[in-house]
């Protein structure tokens, strides 16, 4: 079954194919022929992502979904949560996005944190919405250099590695996005029978 995902992030696409599997294939917004950046202007994770799937539906007309990931530090309020992409610049700069989070931690010792995704689903028209969270904290240096974003400054709990020290696999078992699919997949699954 092919569903449409809102995102031309390669590692995005590839994370969420491996836990969605061979029944789903997932099209992205540039092969049907949407090649503008999709609008998220709200200022939730939850307005983001209707907001990018709605966006989608009204293009296609096809069954759709779109995800918004925010990185909350406690210590920082919250932060960068919904602006966790554009951090430090206005572009997607993952290097300045973590020298910033950083030094708006150096001498904190609170470093906990947790990532959090929503997905909605537009299915024959109508929402639904799925979340996924890990709790986790972040470290005071990059290590690793697999995933991307902050992947490299953020420890799971029950780990002692960041999400850049483990393989696509490892991180697709516990991460939000992961999570989050998953609760998507066993939906899908319902309504199919
Ligand atoms: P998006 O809403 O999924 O595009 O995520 C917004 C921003 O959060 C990205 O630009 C990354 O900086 C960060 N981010 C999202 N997912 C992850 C992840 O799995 N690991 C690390 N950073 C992430």
């Amino acid at each position: 079954m092919k569903i449409i995902f809102a995102t031309n992030n390669a590692h995005k696409l590839s994370e969420v194919q491996a836990v969605l599997g061979d029944g789903y294939e997932l099209v992205t917004p540039r092969q049907c022929g949407i090649d503008e950046e999709i609008p998220e202007t709200a200022e939730t994770l939850e307005g983001n992502a209707r907001q990018k799937a709605r966006y989608l539906f009204e293009r296609t007309g096809l069954d759709c979904f779109a995800d918004d990931t925010g990185l909350e530090v406690e210590a920082l309020n919250g932060a960068p949560g919904v602006h966790s992409a554009r951090y430090a610049t206005d572009g997607h700069d993952f290097a300045a996005n973590n020298r910033l989070l950083l030094k708006n931690l150096a001498g904190e010792e609170n470093r906990r944190a947790r990532f959090r995704t929503v997905i909605c689903l537009i299915e024959q028209g109508k929402e639904h919405l799925f979340e996924g969270i890990v709790e986790g904290r972040i470290i005071d240096h990059e290590a690793g250099s697999e995933g991307f974003g902050y992947d490299p400054l953020f420890v799971p709990e029950g780990f002692d590695r960041t999400f850049a020290e483990m393989s696509a696999e490892q991180k697709n078992g516990i991460s939000h996005r992961g999570r989050a699919v998953r609760k998507l997949v066993d939906y899908l699954h319902q309504t199919e029978k």
